[in-house]
């Protein structure tokens, strides 16, 4: 059966698709601010730490579920597992990753309506009007909604063409062009008057802010900005092909990830600096202060001003797409194989859900009462419970099962390709995967819900 199943073309278009999903708003809004808040380069090499102990041992563990399982992530678990409870866990990680499509649509369709705003001049005024913008934007009831379905649309015009066609042909296509235009962005953020103090600020190390909430900070980004827990990673593996180095793959992918990662901090903090603005984290870093750093920072030539900042939004756009791919297909392939329908139908039953998803989401953010739960908006009650509770759940109990659950062989055959590659890292990995990670991802887990 795994002989019949569709794989990827070419290596490339693996590394770039699986990238693809890894890089997304995660290496834009949070990295750079986390680097900057925790001590700069001290951060990084933590960051590079958790990625080589935890990022890569759950990516593996992904990996080998897919490929071995050949499936969508709920039966890849099931066809391993001894206990009906493993495919359940296989469903959960697909629900999470059909949950977050939800509302990383949200924001992925507001960078799209901030290509047209920048590019049209909308953005230029003062920083109360920025706010002001960005505030009635986001809960107005028709424009993010329009916006919300028109990035779900392009994401369902790719998946519908399938792997190689869809998938893999737009993340070649999307991928350079993101790393170019954002190269761009680097290059106009550091020729600022005054950019150097970015610079340092990022690349300084402090290790005097090295405290354990910060390691678990760190951690818990890696295991995000991996898109480790959400079935995304065991999808793609599960049309990779039976050559593919999958350690070398994993190393490529997480290489690509803290890279662009870094870049986006080398984007920002000059830019930031070269203004005076001390810059922040999420929705906001994005849609307010960024806006006007770019305005302020470029005042003296607006049109520079106006076209990094549509490039800004553009790049935005495709790292957000890419990522919405890869969920998108986490529950198309589910119901696909479950269902026993065909792909286009199964694509149709997850856009048209999602958009209704994703409207609601939308719409909880005017504080509409009838859409607030225990006080917070749905939109955050779907970041909360995918991100915090589901994710790490996920991810802890696939590196149990891949650790003490799939019988060793096995696990031993997909790493080294059935004997083929050198398996000198295997003891290391099983280590890890069986003890340290699973404990790491408690603590994350524990400190995300403030209980330590
Ligand atoms: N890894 C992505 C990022 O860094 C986040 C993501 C979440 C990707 C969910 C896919 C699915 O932003």
């Amino acid at each position: 059966m795994s002989q019949e199943r569709v794989n990827f073309g070419s290596k490339l278009g693996m590394i770039l698709a699986t990238a693809g999903s890894a890089v997304g708003l995660g290496n834009v809004w949070r990295f750079p601010y986390m680097t900057g808040q925790n001590g700069g380069a001290a951060f990084i090499l933590i960051y590079i730490a958790c990625v080589l102990v935890l990022g890569i041992p759950c990516m593996m563990s992904e990996f080998i579920i897919g490929r071995h399982g050949a499936a969508n992530t709920g039966r890849a678990y099931g066809k391993m597992g001894t206990h009906g409870m493993w495919r359940l866990v296989g469903c959960m990680s697909v629900l999470t990753g059909f949950l977050i499509t939800g509302y990383y649509a949200v924001v992925s369709g507001w960078c799209l309506q901030y290509i047209f705003s920048s590019a049209f001049g909308e953005l230029s005024g003062n920083p109360e009007y920025i706010t002001r913008y960005f505030q009635d934007f986001s809960s107005s009831p028709i424009k993010p909604v329009f916006w919300t379905v028109a990035i779900l649309a392009l994401t369902h015009f790719v998946i519908i063409h399938g792997v190689r066609s869809g998938i893999e042909r737009a993340s070649k296509l999307m991928m350079p062009t993101l790393f170019v235009l954002l190269l761009m962005v680097v290059v106009g953020s550091c020729m600022l008057p005054g950019a150097h103090k970015g610079i340092e600020f990022l690349f300084r190390p402090d290790f005097s802010k090295l405290d354990s909430n910060m390691f678990l900070a760190a951690m818990g980004q890696s295991f995000y900005s991996l898109s480790i827990g959400m079935g995304c990673i065991c999808t793609f593996a599960s049309y990779f092909s039976r050559q593919a180095n999958l350690m070398k793959s994993a190393v490529n992918i997480v290489v690509i990830d803290t890279l662009i990662a870094v870049l986006a901090g080398l984007m920002i903090f000059p830019a930031a600096f070269s203004v005076g603005v001390n810059p922040d984290s999420g929705p906001s870093l994005i849609f307010i202060t960024l806006p006007n750093v770019f305005r302020e920072a470029f005042s003296a030539m607006p049109l520079v001003g106006t076209l990094i900042a549509t490039l800004f939004y553009i790049l935005l756009s495709l790292a957000a797409l890419t990522s919405l791919i890869s969920l998108h297909e986490v529950s198309t392939a589910f119901f696909y194989e479950e269902l026993h329908i065909t792909r286009k139908k199964a694509a149709l039953i997850v856009t048209v859900s999602c958009c209704i998803m994703g409207a609601f989401c939308s719409l909880s953010i005017g504080g509409r009462e009838w859409l607030v739960i225990a006080g917070r908006s749905l939109f955050d009650v779907f970041d909360f419970v995918t991100g915090q509770i589901f994710l790490p759940v996920v991810g802890f109990l696939t590196c149990l099962f891949v650790g003490w659950v799939v019988p060793r062989d096995i696990v031993k055959d997909e790493f080294t390709n059935w004997g083929t590659l050198r398996g000198s890292l295997f003891t290391v990995y099983l280590l890890l995967v069986r003890f340290i990670c699973p404990i790491c991802i408690v603590a994350i887990f524990l400190n995300q819900l403030n209980l330590i």
